[in-house]
């Protein structure tokens, strides 16, 4: 919390990240990690399905350069950006705690920079020389080595991210030991790295599909060979995608478990969750239908019928990627800090002293009778705001509505009796932080939220205001005063929370 909050009111910080991020790991797992493996392979099987005297077979070279061209143009544009644009959303969205995963995680973010402009370099040679490597035989098996070498590069990217994905969730013997090495080797890690890699090149197979289709004449020799490899891989990756999927289910504590419905639905929509596997039984089927088509009736197969399933692969694991972020609420890093950005062991003081005091960013330092509603929407700020918006998605108004009926006047005290206990009944919030006239103040705020429509603009247009109890012209008179004390403890309280 000693940072300004950012805030998207219209559209909600947390999804702010999730639009962004979720775009991302489509791209990454769909069109770099699982996509060049892929195009890899067929790569390989022009040259291996060459007549003797020749160095590849060059139509069906020419269209597995045209899909590369699509996985190039759309990683090096859309994916790079999205990457970047991670880590600006988090950065204002959630500083706190990036800046602890980039203490804990520092070498292996290091070590992912070179990595990832390993992959970056190796992406651009291996697009760009791809027509000159085809004069000589020497010259495209290099070719081809270096597609190894980039899918290498490409998994080893997502290998390292995934450890500090799992560690979010749950950071296990972290938590006592706070080494590297126990965050990478976190109980999450491996069984998830086991599911997102036959994930990633099962979603390429079913996107490489779609596109053999799309670059080749109907009724040609050409497709149905195409048709038959991508379905070949397809049918080769589900069963390990499976296999994956249940493993890291298995590794996910119940505590997260019991969020799944809410992350799947939300509240309103959560009963519809049982219908989930259902619908994965069905899309999976479709796969396999679609991949098994493919090898026994290749010249059957049209592009609607590929389409469908590659929409619902990347469909399922934007969804993946959604459920994986909201189960391990309470917590933005597990047992450590929670989603509003509070670290779990502060906790105590900030209920006995109220969470006011200690920030640096509030207009009041305290709750008073006549500060009462400016002091509710500093602790709205510093307590909600990172997951419900004053009047957009998920908007606070909204959830209490939903309750208690929808243009209803709120009620003060069933209000601060809700958040009192808010986190026993919904589990993916944290508890309320502050002291009990901070409650009041949050109630008050509220409910004149309801009445007014007030809307939080966050700190890049409303600026950033010092907590009037440790900004320097309290201090100083303090100090100059000799009242040395009093001073210190001031600085003391500024010093901590700047920590
Ligand atoms: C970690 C994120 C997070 C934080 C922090 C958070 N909430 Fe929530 N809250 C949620 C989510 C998610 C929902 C469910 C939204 C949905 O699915 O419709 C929710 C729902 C609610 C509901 C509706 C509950 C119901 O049963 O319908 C209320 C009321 C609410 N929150 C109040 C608050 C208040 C007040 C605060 C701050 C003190 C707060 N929340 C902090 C994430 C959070």
């Amino acid at each position: 919390m000693d940072f300004p909050m950012f805030h998207l009111d219209w559209l909600n910080d947390r999804f702010l990240i999730a639009l962004i991020a979720i775009l991302h790991v489509c791209i990454n797992h769909g069109l770099a990690v699982g996509f060049i493996p892929f195009i890899t392979r067929l790569e390989q099987q022009g040259v291996m399905y060459s007549d003797n005297n020749k160095i590849t077979d060059p139509e069906w070279d020419t269209m597995v350069y045209r899909m590369m061209k699509v996985g190039f143009l759309i990683t090096t544009s859309l994916g790079a950006m999205t990457g970047v644009g991670i880590w600006i959303s988090v950065s204002v969205v959630s500083p706190s705690s990036i800046a602890s995963l980039i203490r804990v995680f520092y070498w292996a973010w290091f070590t992912e920079w070179l990595v990832f402009v390993t992959e970056v370099i190796l992406i651009l040679i291996y697009f760009l020389t791809w027509k000159n490597s085809n004069k000589s035989l020497k010259a495209k098996l290099r070719h081809i080595k270096f597609g190894w070498f980039l899918s290498f590069f490409s998994w080893v990217t997502m290998a390292i991210i995934v450890a500090i994905l799992g560690f979010m969730m749950d950071p296990g013997n972290w938590n006592t030991d706070h080494s590297l090495i126990n965050g990478f080797v976190n109980p999450i890690y491996l069984p998830q790295l086991i599911f997102r890699t036959p994930t990633a090149m099962l979603v390429a197979g079913v996107f490489g599909y779609v596109l053999s289709i799309l670059f080749t004449g109907k009724d040609t020799a050409i497709r149905i060979r195409a048709v038959k490899q991508s379905s070949r891989w397809i049918l080769f990756w589900t069963p390990l995608s499976l296999g994956g999927a249940v493993f890291y289910y298995r590794a996910i504590p119940q505590a997260m478990t019991d969020n799944m419905s809410t992350a799947v639905g939300t509240l309103q929509f959560a009963e519809y969750y049982s219908i989930l596997k259902y619908v994965i039984v069905a899309a999976i089927s479709t796969i396999y239908i679609v991949a098994a088509l493919g090898i026994f009736k290749p010249g059957k197969v049209r592009l609607f019928m590929v389409l469908l399933p590659c929409i619902m692969a990347f469909v399922f694991l934007a969804i993946f990627e959604r459920v994986r972020e909201f189960i391990r609420k309470p917590y933005v890093i597990g047992g450590y800090m929670y989603s509003n950005l509070l670290r779990v062991e502060d906790y105590p003081l900030y209920k006995r002293d109220g969470i006011l005091k200690y920030a640096v960013y509030t207009s009041t330092a305290e709750v008073t009778e006549s500060n009462k509603i400016e002091a509710g929407r500093n602790v709205f700020i510093l307590t909600c705001s990172r997951c419900h918006t004053t009047q957009g998605i998920n908007s606070i108004v909204f959830a209490f509505e939903r309750m208690y009926g929808i243009g209803k006047p709120f009620d003060e005290v069933s209000v601060a009796a809700f958040i009192k206990g808010m986190h026993n009944g919904r589990t993916f919030m944290p508890e309320f932080p502050g002291n009990k006239k901070e409650l009041e103040a949050l109630a008050s705020y509220i409910k004149n939220l309801q009445q007014t429509g007030d809307v939080i603009e966050g700190a890049q247009n409303e600026g950033v205001v010092v907590n009037p109890n440790q900004s320097v012209t309290a201090v100083m008179p303090l100090i100059e005063s000799k009242q040395s004390v009093l001073a210190d403890s001031l600085m003391n309280i500024s010093l901590f929370s700047n920590k």
